[in-house]
């Protein structure tokens, strides 16, 4: 395993991370078995949420990682009633308290490692977010010794002009970011990143199979060419070759398109890139990208050319 250094913390986190929304209310006994494979692996970095499965994901791996003190863990408190992009702001810095000591709780922790506002999706909520006090309460947390760095995260539905990150990243209040770096979505390499290296501030990724489920994202030929089609239909790429080809991807061969996809984020000057799985055998698959320089000049030069111009998210 490489460690890379997050930003202006002390702390080196493993370049592959891992992403632990999915499974735990599903199949705790699986959930702690990957979680075991990722620290066998050297996965030092562990994202999760207080509102992922309900507090599920956080309980099973507060249990999954008892006598794994070392393992640093990144939560979220999410000030939206829901994660759909027009959910409406509730923070309260009293949720917010209430919300870090739950995680606290279910985590068995003394500590969070990183603690962020998740999910946030418009500048006029980032300002409400960093002036009602939600903010100086995540700052109070800090200075309680209950949470080390802050941070937050942009909305899963990138919109490839990450305004938030870009009015939140020079403020100098975060430590750490989220954001959604794919090679469908590449936006944040060229605006987000240089301002991160600039203020210290280190970049976990999200969602670099693109929100990945078994209908789309970048988890199979097939599923990656609907990604690519769908595109087509909102007029984000032309329909014409090789977009409407099947043979699309080919030139990304022997490489798998989670595997190519993978590798593209790490040639990226990111902190570490966190891939949620609840299989052990796609974790090992995931493992297999962990060789610099990850992609050759002419595949990620392709890349670019196809797809550096998607300025949105389509699902
Ligand atoms: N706003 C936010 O803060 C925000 C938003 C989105 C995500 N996140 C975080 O970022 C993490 C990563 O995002 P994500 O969307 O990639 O994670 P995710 O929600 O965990 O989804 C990953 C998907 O990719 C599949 N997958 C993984 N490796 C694969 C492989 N080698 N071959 C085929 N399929 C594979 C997984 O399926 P299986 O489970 O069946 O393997 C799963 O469906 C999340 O887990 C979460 O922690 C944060």
């Amino acid at each position: 395993m490489l460690f890379r250094r997050l930003g202006r913390t002390n702390l080196d986190v493993s370049e592959l991370s891992y992403g632990a929304a999915r499974g735990a209310a599903q199949d705790a006994r699986g959930f702690i078995e990957v979680i075991h494979a990722c620290i066998d692996a050297g996965i030092n970095l562990i994202d999760t949420a207080g509102g992922y499965d309900d507090g599920e994901s956080e309980r099973v791996l507060g249990e999954a990682l008892v006598g794994h003190d070392d393992v640093i863990v990144e939560t979220k408190y999410c000030p939206y009633d829901s994660y759909l992009p027009d959910a409406n702001y509730i923070g309260t810095p009293k949720a917010l308290i209430a919300s870090a000591e739950e995680s606290l709780r279910r985590l068995r922790r003394d500590r969070l490692d990183i603690f962020l506002g998740h999910g946030i999706r418009s500048l006029e909520t980032l300002d409400r977010f960093m002036n009602d006090g939600c903010y100086d309460a995540m700052v109070k947390l800090r200075e309680a010794g209950k949470g080390r760095f802050l941070g937050i995260s942009e909305l899963s539905e990138g919109d490839g002009t990450h305004e938030i990150l870009k009015k939140a990243v020079p403020s100098g209040a975060f430590d750490v970011v989220m954001l959604t770096i794919n090679f469908l979505l590449q936006t944040a390499v060229d605006s987000v990143l240089p301002l991160c290296k600039k203020h210290h501030v280190g970049t976990v990724v999200m969602m670099p199979l693109n929100q990945a489920s078994k209908q789309s994202g970048l988890v199979s030929v097939e599923a990656a060419l609907t990604c690519v089609r769908r595109h087509i239909e909102h007029g984000t790429l032309p329909d014409e070759p090789p977009y409407n080809q099947p043979t699309l991807f080919d030139f990304l061969k022997p490489y798998s398109i989670p595997e190519a996809a993978l590798r593209y984020v790490l040639t990226t000057d990111v902190s570490t890139c966190c891939a949620g799985t609840r299989s052990t055998e796609r974790l090992a698959e995931n493992l297999r990208i962990l060789d610099p320089p990850y992609l050759d000049e002419e595949r990620l030069e392709h890349l670019r050319s196809l797809f550096g111009r998607i300025t949105r998210q389509v699902r």
